[in-house]
């Protein structure tokens, strides 16, 4: 029987659930990967702290960069960019296939670690870092292939899509809304990252460069969050007709002479009968417009344990795949160099 060796770094919300689908599941996985998935170990900054019952304690380290070497394929959920990004490009760098949700790493040093996948040969998963369970990554990547994406509009951050929600149904204020949302766990642990438009910028990043072919990063994407959206702009947009949303826009304008790529994320004003005007709650959705294929809508839980872990879990089974001979290798297909153009320009 092949034997595929997987570490676990960070086991927190997302990582306790993978530990749990990596043991309930193990049969299927093992079946639909043509490996037994061995989990050889999880780091934590804490070994002593409380887990969930079904982590096993003697799998747990505080030595992550001694796990890193004695595994074939790393599950990275620590977050951040430090030490993060050392262990990544550790484990790329002796061969390892790395699965990560990290949207911040992704959105700052994707070319980095994409560059160190390549001169290893070693495959960088990633569909967790964008939307939770909802498989646009995949999509865009692999699906969209053969056609051309001509935009993407995301609400891509489930905390404030929960507090935009409540402000709009129920008429609370911006304040009262995230400390709801903090109280249910959608929030980041510093909800700065999500009522100001961060994360979401990082995600319109990673799915600028998949649906584009290029390269974005965080700080190409001009951000504005929904601290100032107050509860009676909410009213006066549903009066009209219109429902207020934090959107990640990405799109290719012009035409053939001066042709570039917009990207910004930003509050906006949705006609009520827009598909994502319907995104209730914490959910998250994305539509991809591209020239073939026309319209398509990615709809589902964007956060959470379960639902992230299951995108983890989807990566981890092709990577074991790939690594004993079955499946592909994740495209990276950076062809086009389309110009990034500054917002003044679009
Ligand atoms: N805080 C994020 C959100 C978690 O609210 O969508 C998922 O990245």
């Amino acid at each position: 029987d092949r034997t595929v060796r997987v570490a676990l770094l960070g086991c927190g919300t997302v990582g306790s659930q993978v530990v749990r689908l990596l043991r309930e599941h193990a049969d299927d996985l093992a079946a639909r990967s043509g490996a037994r998935l061995d989990l050889v170990g999880i780091a934590v900054r804490d070994t002593a702290a409380d887990r969930e019952p079904w982590v096993p304690r003697e799998l747990l380290s505080d030595d992550a960069q001694g796990l890193v070497r004695r595994a074939d394929v790393v599950i990275e959920l620590v977050g951040g960019i430090e030490p993060a990004r050392t262990l990544v490009l550790a484990a790329l760098g002796a061969g390892a296939s790395v699965v990560t949700g990290n949207k911040a790493l992704l959105a700052a040093h994707g070319p980095e670690l994409h560059a160190a996948a390549e001169a290893s040969g070693a495959d960088l998963y990633y569909e967790a870092a964008v939307a939770g369970a909802v498989p646009v990554v995949y999509a865009l990547r692999e699906s969209m292939a053969g056609d051309n994406v001509t935009a993407v509009l995301g609400i891509v951050n489930g905390t404030t899509n929960f507090i935009l929600d409540e402000m709009a149904t129920r008429g609370l204020g911006f304040d009262e809304a995230l400390a709801l949302a903090q109280e249910l766990g959608y929030a980041e642990a510093d909800p700065t990252a999500d009522v100001d438009g961060h994360d979401a910028a990082a995600k319109a990043a990673i799915l600028a460069s998949l649906a584009f072919h290029t390269r974005v990063g965080i700080d190409d994407v001009p951000v504005a969050g929904i601290r100032s959206v107050t509860a009676q702009d909410m009213a006066e947009a549903r009066d009209a007709g219109y429902v207020i949303k934090l959107l990640a826009v990405a799109r290719r304008v012009g035409d053939d002479g001066a042709r570039g790529i917009s990207v910004r994320v930003h509050p906006a004003l949705l006609p009520a009968t827009h598909p994502l005007a319907a995104v209730r709650g914490a959910f998250n959705a994305v539509v991809v417009e591209s020239e073939a294929a026309g319209r398509l809508m990615f709809y589902g839980q964007g956060a959470g344990g379960a639902p992230t872990a299951s995108a983890v879990m989807g990566d981890v089974v092709a990577a074991a795949a790939h690594r004993v001979g079955g499946g592909n290798a994740p495209r990276e297909s950076v062809y086009a160099q389309l110009p990034l153009l500054a917002p003044e320009q679009t």
